[in-house]
């Protein structure tokens, strides 16, 4: 039963896919942020159709990939606020994000009408005090606030719920639906590929922005820690915690990085730290046509051990194209990182770095039904059905709320955690004068993770299901600008994405 509704529910989207929507000449379905700009600048488009045309696509789809979790009640008065800028001259034919809707993934503070609750019922009701950093810096490029994207929720970290959380059920991917969408940014990514937004933001710890934007076959930049403000972002790890575009294009998730990077007195230490990898002139010089000539690209077989052996011939496709834009692939290299070590190390970090940082985050609101780690733990405990206890547990939340602040273990494991970058992928890539890593999906996320370190994921193919794959480009603190190169190089050389099938 369950069954034939979802292929009856699925053919009727693929068609609606197909059918699109155009009005006066502009096509909505695939619209890129330059031919949004474009369509203002030539009358073709206004901001209210296209949050019209995202509103309907939501209305349509949400019921089948629960994608977005709130819709901004006040989205269509933004943008009618956008077009009169426009036609006003106040903002002299818009350019960026200025009138652009965009989704935010729920653990992103937006002081409105909008909840913020990382998906738990247990932060619904809280109150912000203001917006989180990129969500302001996003308001002031004059982009509107679509709505919240659904998250894997935070409080349940686990695998096996890639793609859950108690308010916004479970997100589906909109390739094969059977398949998972991979968390924690799934709603973003799921959106941005469905075109139920222009562009979505997510965030990542480890994996949560390279995983859904690979398994969803969108673009995600993951940057380098501190380049974006993580102020009212519910926290995992301020170590760790970066927020970033994912879209359908190298070019929007540029469009939408230059629009959120940059110095935020509420995240101050680490936007002054990272700010000066920021070029002047931002991120868009760097969408070369050649981008990949004349680069020195790593290939470390630890990422792809395990890569099944179809997408590997893929992959390996992939690096003979690479090579004939101009770049110098080095293979069969090693990181030398015990990976065993390296996670168990993260984690007595992460532990005891999210109780202190979640505990602040909840402390600073307004207003909110809880306060302290302890007591979400307690609200999941009184609430075990919607939180799905007993499929899940919440042993990550148990194992931070038995931490004790930054003790000596903690310290030590900082600290080594510190050593693994510097001998693992800082040694490699300097060694060998390496501009990017490459790996599939979201394999090298913990290498980054660790060190703070950027990565971009480009689609890079579908495997047998038709569930899609993607490379990811890393490199160190600060190479954003050479990795956007890469990665529009190749995203140009290849076109890989194409528009999600909703197969069964
Ligand atoms: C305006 O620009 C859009 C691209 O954004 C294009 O599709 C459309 O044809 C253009 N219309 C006119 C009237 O030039
Ligand atoms: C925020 O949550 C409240 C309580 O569930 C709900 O009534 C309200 O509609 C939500 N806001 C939005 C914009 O969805």
């Amino acid at each position: 039963m369950a069954e034939l509704r979802f292929r009856v529910l699925a053919a009727l989207m693929a068609l609606a896919a197909v059918a699109g929507t155009s009005v006066a000449g502009f096509e909505f379905h695939e619209a890129t942020v330059d031919a949004i700009q474009l369509g203002f600048r030539n009358g073709s488009l206004t901001s209210t159709a296209l949050v019209r045309f995202y509103l309907d696509q939501i209305a349509r789809l949400n019921p089948l990939l629960h994608a977005v979790i709130e819709v901004n009640p006040d989205a269509l008065a933004q943008a009618a606020r956008a077009d009169a800028e426009r036609s006003s001259g106040r903002h002299r034919g818009g350019g960026g994000l200025h009138g652009v809707p965009v989704l935010v993934k729920d653990n992103m503070a937006t002081r409105d009408r909008l909840n913020t609750t990382a998906g738990s019922l247990a932060l619904l009701g809280s109150v912000v005090k203001r917006d989180a950093g990129v969500v302001s810096r996003l308001r002031r490029a004059g982009a509107v606030i679509l709505g919240k994207a659904n998250p894997s929720e935070w409080s349940n970290f686990r695998p096996v719920q890639d793609g859950w959380s108690a308010r916004g059920g479970q997100t589906l991917n909109p390739y094969v639906l059977s398949h998972t969408p991979c968390g924690s940014s799934s709603g973003s990514g799921v959106a941005a590929a469905a075109n139920m937004a222009a562009v979505t933001l997510g965030s990542e710890t480890d994996g949560s922005i390279l995983c859904p934007s690979a398994v969803n076959s969108v673009v995600g930049i993951k940057p380098t820690v501190g380049l974006t403000s993580r102020s009212g972002v519910i926290p995992i790890t301020p170590l760790q915690d970066t927020v970033g575009p994912m879209c359908r294009t190298v070019s929007d998730a540029v469009h939408v990085l230059d629009a959120i990077v940059g110095y935020d007195t509420f995240d101050a230490e680490a936007t002054r730290a990272a700010s000066k990898y920021i070029p002047r002139g931002g991120y868009k010089q760097f969408l070369k046509i050649d981008g990949l000539r004349g680069k020195r690209i790593g290939v470390p077989n630890v990422f792809f051990q395990g890569t099944d052996d179809q997408d590997l011939k893929v992959y390996e496709k992939h690096l003979r194209t690479v090579r004939q834009h101009g770049a110098i692939v080095i293979t069969d290299l090693d990181i030398a990182v015990d990976w065993a070590d390296l996670n168990a190390q993260e984690m007595i970090a992460m532990n005891a770095e999210f109780k202190i940082s979640i505990n602040a985050y909840m402390s600073d609101l307004l207003y909110s039904p809880v306060r302290s780690l302890a007591q979400v733990i307690a609200f999941n405990n009184a609430h075990p059905i919607q939180e799905r206890i007993k499929d899940f547990g919440q042993p990550d939340l148990i194992a931070a709320e038995k931490t004790n602040g930054i003790g000596k273990m903690e310290r030590e494991a900082i600290r080594k955690l510190n050593e693994l970058s510097t001998n693992g992928l800082e040694k490699l890539m300097k060694e060998h004068k390496l501009d990017a890593i490459v790996a599939p999906d979201s394999q090298a996320s913990s290498v980054l993770a660790i060190g703070g370190y950027p990565g971009i994921i480009v689609p890079a193919g579908y495997d047998k299901q038709g569930v899609p794959f993607g490379i990811c480009f890393g490199g160190l603190k600060g190479y954003e600008p050479r990795l956007i190169e890469m990665a529009y190089g190749f995203e140009q050389a290849t076109k890989v994405r194409r528009q999600p099938a909703f197969k069964h």
